[in-house]
């Protein structure tokens, strides 16, 4: 009895973590972005508010509008992998010309401040260079409709990027998220 009582504090108090990996494939040969170090922090992404990101990588080739985006996007419910649907842009989606959504930055002329502080580019079309953005701040203030699937729990997100036939760009990450305020900020 005490045994099993200790499994299920076990299995149910497990901590909360950010896990990430680049998941570009060995078959492809030449990458178009790699990540080497990615952080996350706090280890429960608390939302609305402020959520720490640092990352180190390089952008090896020039590209812009010739790729697209893949993304796929599950919630760990009752003990399986469920996938979140494509919404309004928002989960499981395919997005044939991920550019489109950079020009907005590129409209009002300005790139979250804290990537500008660090030389990193926000628009497309990218060139060849490191990325190096020091552990940043970013503050999530409100959710707008199309996240109001979003709940607490266990989240884990795949990014490809995909030139041609090939993944020339891919990052994984899983994590808990805590949503708090007993409901949804429309934005
Ligand atoms: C983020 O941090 C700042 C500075 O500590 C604080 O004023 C702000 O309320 C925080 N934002 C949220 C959404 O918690």
């Amino acid at each position: 009895m005490k045994a099993i009582i200790l499994l299920l504090s076990v299995l149910t108090s497990s901590e909360a973590t950010v896990t990430w990996r680049d998941c570009v494939p060995s078959s492809t040969a030449h990458p178009y972005v790699t990540f080497t170090s990615v952080s996350i922090s706090p280890d429960l992404v608390v939302l609305p508010g402020n959520v720490t990101i640092g990352v180190q990588g390089t952008v090896h080739h020039h590209f812009g509008k010739d790729v697209r985006m893949v993304v796929h996007m599950d919630k760990y419910l009752l003990g399986v992998w469920s996938k979140v649907p494509c919404h309004s842009n928002v989960g499981s989606c395919n997005y044939d010309n991920p550019c489109e959504f950079l020009s907005a930055f590129a409209t009002s002329g300005t790139c979250p401040h804290q990537l500008e502080a660090h030389g990193l580019p926000c628009t497309c079309p990218f060139n060849p260079s490191d990325i190096n953005l020091p552990p940043s701040v970013f503050e999530v203030t409100k959710i707008n409709a199309a996240w109001n699937w979003l709940a607490t729990g266990k989240f884990r997100v795949q990014a490809e990027m995909i030139h041609g036939n090939d993944i020339v760009g891919c990052f994984h990450v899983e994590m808990d998220i805590k949503v708090i305020g007993g409901g949804f900020i429309f934005g």
